[in-house]
């Protein structure tokens, strides 16, 4: 069984529409396990090194100010797959292209206010993680795994 970690955030927009509550609920009732989680103000210095791969893009500038307005819930969800599986329960980076049943498709409109972000590959959840909790993360034997997987 191969069990992976990947970074979920939730950005001001979620923080700040509490909806930080619903969306770890979606997360533990799939199954996924939470190993670290922090709320803090991410600085502008920290989203740039985030966002590296968005540098040249026109929405740079506004998503790091963005992002660094308020505060943000930080969080590593480890268990199969989860990386992917993660991504497919956000849903689409453009909420009107996100299928209602995702975050985004039930709490989101506008693509700069799209609530949360997740690791779109194992290389870039090892990084955002290292990034994102330097202290590192809490390894924890969950006593449901065995009704979760066979
Ligand atoms: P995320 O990193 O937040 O999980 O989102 P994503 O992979 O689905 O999208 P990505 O391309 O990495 O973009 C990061 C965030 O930038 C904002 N964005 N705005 N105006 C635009 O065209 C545009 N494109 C992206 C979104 O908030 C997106 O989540
Ligand atoms: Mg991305």
């Amino acid at each position: 069984m191969t069990h992976e970690k990947t970074f979920i955030m939730v950005k001001p927009d979620g923080v700040q529409r509490k909806l930080v509550g619903e969306i770890i609920a979606r997360f533990e009732k799939r199954g996924f396990k939470l190993v670290a989680m922090k709320m803090m103000k991410a600085d502008g210095p920290l989203l740039e090194q985030h966002y590296g791969d968005l540098k040249g893009k026109a929405f740079f500038a506004g998503l790091v100010n963005f992002v660094s307005s308020g505060p943000v819930v930080a969080m590593v969800w480890e268990g199969k797959d989860v990386i992917k599986q993660g991504r497919v329960m956000l849903g689409e980076t453009n909420p009107l292209a996100s299928l209602p049943g995702s975050i985004r498709g039930d709490f989101s409109i506008d693509i700069g206010r799209n609530i949360i972000h997740g690791s779109d590959s194992a290389d870039s959840a090892a990084k955002e993680i290292a990034l994102w909790f330097k202290e590192g993360v809490v390894s924890w034997d969950c006593g449901e795994d065995k009704y979760i997987y066979e």
